[in-house]
């Protein structure tokens, strides 16, 4: 089974790896602290672009204190439940686009920040590729929410807890793949700095996450 992993095939109902009431405490605590330091961080804005937006899990926190939300994504579960979301706000829009290509979508500097939370660049093939492009479209920072490496047991107990079904864990390299086709990386703080040059971007901020997740504020290098 390729690429399902965002289209449910693990699970029946809910898509409970974006609902945090099913996770274990530290990644609630990530969740916690993600949505209080992004609100502080975007309010007032003009135009934000959330670069995957899943299930519109952010929407009702930081829609109501910018003037235009725009969330991106590209499987067909997490748009419509992003677009049922969305329905709730004048200023929220959900477009059908790939990470890759979002430059050739938007002017040059049109938003103001852009994120790329909850490990959806650890999804993607090419990290740089997708923050290349962000850098193109986003005029102050791009925040980043990734795993941090160092944290194996927390993320196995993680997936355990809310029923991915596991295919396989590269121990060396902290990198685990569901049978529903999930590749998911993880990354130190000189990853994500190496990955930043790649991308003609400058790390202005680290932060760590309720133990388990690694926060970057990065600016145009
Ligand atoms: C881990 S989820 C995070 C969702 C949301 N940002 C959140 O914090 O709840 C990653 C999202 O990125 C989307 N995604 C992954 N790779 C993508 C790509 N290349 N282009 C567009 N969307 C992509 C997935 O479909 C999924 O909805």
């Amino acid at each position: 089974m390729k690429d399902k992993f965002f289209e449910g095939a693990d699970f029946k109902g809910k898509f409970k790896a974006l609902i945090p009431e099913y996770y274990p405490a530290e990644y609630r605590r990530y969740i916690k602290e993600e949505k209080t330091l992004l609100q502080r961080k975007v309010r007032g804005a003009n135009r934000v672009l959330e670069a995957g937006v899943g299930i519109g899990r952010l929407i009702p926190y930081l829609a109501p204190s910018v003037k235009k939300f725009v969330g991106v994504d590209n499987a067909t579960l997490m748009l419509g439940e992003a677009r049922r979301i969305a329905g709730h706000y004048k200023n929220v829009r959900i477009k059908k686009l790939s990470l890759e290509t979002l430059a050739s979508h938007f002017p040059g500097h049109y938003f103001d920040y852009s994120l790329c939370a909850w490990n959806t660049l650890g999804n993607v093939k090419d990290e740089a590729k997708v923050l290349k492009n962000l850098g193109k479209i986003t005029k102050r920072s791009i925040f980043i929410t990734v795993y941090l490496k160092g944290t194996l047991k927390e993320r196995e107990n993680w997936y355990r807890t809310v029923g991915i079904k596991l295919k396989k864990v590269d121990e060396k390299n902290e990198v685990f793949y569901s049978y529903s086709g999930l590749k998911s990386k993880s990354y130190s703080k000189e990853d994500i700095k190496k990955i930043a040059v790649r991308s003609g971007l400058k790390i202005k901020q680290f932060k760590v996450l309720g133990g388990v997740i690694l926060w970057a504020e990065m600016v145009s290098g």
